[in-house]
């Protein structure tokens, strides 16, 4: 990462997984250009069940792993804890406060999940986020609220999501320079795409993403996952 000269930094399901075809060709396409990239995954999956992904599909290991929304960061060779986001993460964070919260909103279910750096819902409709979202800010428990796909809600330290995890590791590693791409097809990845580096909304992306507003950084790609990935590529960095 230290001297990445090419960076993808991408969501993984519905966006670099879900089309093979599409992604045996970026990797191809990867695999016969003269620089190496360096690969960032960004995911709402938990740490074990991306790492089952990542074996299962024979995905490249990348250099950086975030999981959880962009609330924990796993790096280096062998895909470790980083331990100075975590404890930026938890010292406002009152996750026993927000589930007990949740517990008194209809038409929120807690999903089953083996971490408690975020709190994660399946949501009826949006009246229901909406409902809860003014409780949270009533009770002033800090967080931030990521909607995504119509039904997952996720509550998340507030200076944490997918974005604000991107922006760290660039710090960390001073990649401001490389040539970057930032991948994604639903809510939790709005915060990331809208950073101001070039980005690309896959063409399977969920309505509220497609329903965001053009610019000059944002590609919309009109093939799907990994295919609309390869297009952007093409759109921003040939050379
Ligand atoms: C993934 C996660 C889920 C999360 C969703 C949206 O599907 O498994 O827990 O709510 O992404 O971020
Ligand atoms: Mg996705």
């Amino acid at each position: 990462m230290n001297e990445a000269t090419h960076l993808l930094a991408t969501d993984l399901d519905g966006t670099l997984v879900g089309d093979r075809k599409g992604l045996d060709s970026l990797l191809g396409f990867y695999d016969i250009q003269q620089y190496d990239v360096s690969l960032i995954y960004i995911t709402g999956r938990h740490y074990q069940s991306a790492m089952s992904l990542i074996e299962q599909e024979n995905l490249p290991i990348p250099e950086v792993l975030i999981t959880d929304v962009g609330t924990e960061i796993h790096l280096g060779p062998a895909l470790e804890k980083d331990r100075d986001w975590e404890n930026r993460m938890l010292r406002h964070w009152k996750p026993d406060a927000i589930d007990e919260l949740a517990a008194s909103i209809q038409g929120l279910k807690k999903q089953d999940l083996p971490v408690t750096n975020r709190c994660s819902f399946y949501a009826d409709d949006s009246e229901t986020v909406l409902a809860f979202e003014q409780r949270l800010v009533s009770a002033g428990i800090p967080h931030k609220l990521i909607f995504s796909g119509g039904r997952d809600l996720d509550i998340l330290p507030a200076d944490s999501g997918k974005g604000a995890a991107l922006e760290y590791i660039l710090d960390k590693f001073n990649a401001y320079e490389a040539k970057m791409l930032i991948a994604g097809d639903s809510g939790n990845d709005k915060e990331m795409l809208t950073l101001g580096f070039p980005s690309v909304i896959v063409g399977n992306a969920q309505p509220e993403l497609l329903e965001s507003p053009e610019s000059p950084m944002i590609f919309r790609a009109s093939k799907v996952c990994a295919g609309g990935i390869q297009q952007a590529w093409n759109h921003f960095h040939s050379e």
